[in-house]
């Protein structure tokens, strides 16, 4: 029996230490120590040995457990001292090495001037309001002075969801809406995405426009003017030269047009702007009396004027983009040049 344990205790040991990874040596202990393991089975058969002997032989058995136990928790710390040692190597930083640098994100064209837009309004005393983009035939035409059949309609190529609803062909019907639920004297200003069924390189069905409406006492075409002249000086810069020509809308009267300095060209004239130096930037003017009392204002007190710049077209020009499509495209080669 005695030279029987020394054997477990040489064959275990030599064993033990052939172990090289965590999962062997578990093994190893369950073959030796486990419930049917070499060693657990001579102690659990004690009683087959001579009484005189159980003494020392229960000490000899206990002293190989005991020895086995520590050899196994020696090797174990080891395996994981070594384990870890070569984790860290693997997973060593070279702090030497270059580094992959940190992505920069940018806002895109459209918001970045539609930002800049904004902020010039709201400094002269706007409110920015936003309203909805699929609305009735009655906020985008009929409110603002285009009846059903009107030949005005043909301007605007509409896209319609029943006979009575559409998404709106203009931020105009903004102006209704603010009519509806603002008391005068307000100054609005609407930001939001418009659609038409036009499709080429300079045109997109879904495009965007601002709407900027201001209702008051005495107020007409000259203060109009002026509010514009600045606003193109402030986006554009102060050399940029302003157009005027007459033009038609249903809701204004007079109704004009708005041409600046071609920035494209800076006013030399090129194939944008047909040789012109100008191009045409919105269409504005005094709000119809009739538009304002359709929406419930008294046109003997208050007078009003708008105007709907589309926004597409100057980033277009301004940044040198050839087709609208790529605004709307998330395409991250165009937008990184973007920035
Ligand atoms: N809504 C008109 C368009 O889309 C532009 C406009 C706005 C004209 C405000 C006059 C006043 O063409």
């Amino acid at each position: 029996m005695k030279e029987k344990l020394e054997q477990i205790l040489k064959d275990a040991q030599c064993e033990i230490e052939k172990c090289d990874d965590v999962k062997t040596l578990d093994e190893v202990r369950v073959k030796f120590l486990g419930k049917q393991g070499e060693l657990t089975s001579i102690l659990r058969n004690m009683k087959e040995v001579p009484p005189e002997e159980r003494k020392t032989v229960g000490m000899l058995a206990n002293g190989v457990r005991e020895k086995l136990e520590d050899a196994i928790s020696k090797k174990s710390e080891k395996l994981e001292e070594e384990t870890l040692l070569k984790a860290m190597e693997k997973e060593k930083i070279d702090i030497t090495m270059p580094s992959k640098g940190v992505k920069r994100g940018a806002l895109h064209p459209l918001t970045r001037f539609n930002n800049k837009f904004m902020d010039i309004c709201v400094e002269m005393g706007f409110t920015v309001i936003q309203g909805p983009e699929i609305d009735t035939d009655y906020y985008n035409f009929e409110a603002l002075n285009v009846p059903k059949n009107h030949p005005a309609r043909d301007m605007q190529d509409s896209l319609y969801i029943t006979d009575n609803i559409l998404l709106r062909t203009q931020t105009s019907n903004m102006q209704v809406h603010a009519m509806e639920e603002l008391k005068p004297p307000f100054k609005i200003v609407c930001p939001g995405r418009v659609y038409r069924n036009d499709d080429d390189s300079s045109h997109s069905p879904i495009f965007n426009q601002f709407e900027a409406l201001v209702v008051d006492e005495n107020v007409g075409l000259k203060d109009l003017m002026k509010m514009i002249d600045v606003i193109l000086k402030k986006l554009f810069g102060e050399n940029v030269k302003m157009r005027v020509r007459p033009a038609y809308f249903p809701f204004t009267e007079p109704s004009i047009e708005i041409d600046a300095t071609c920035q494209m060209c800076q006013g030399k004239g090129c194939s944008l702007c047909k040789g012109t130096g100008f191009s045409e930037v919105f269409g504005a003017g005094v709000v119809n009396p009739k538009v304002l009392e359709m929406s419930g204002i008294d046109s003997k007190k208050y007078s009003g004027f708008a105007f709907g710049p589309g926004i597409d077209r100057s980033v277009m020009v301004t940044n040198k983009i050839p087709n609208i499509k790529y605004l709307f495209r998330n395409d991250m080669r165009f937008l990184k040049q973007m920035r």
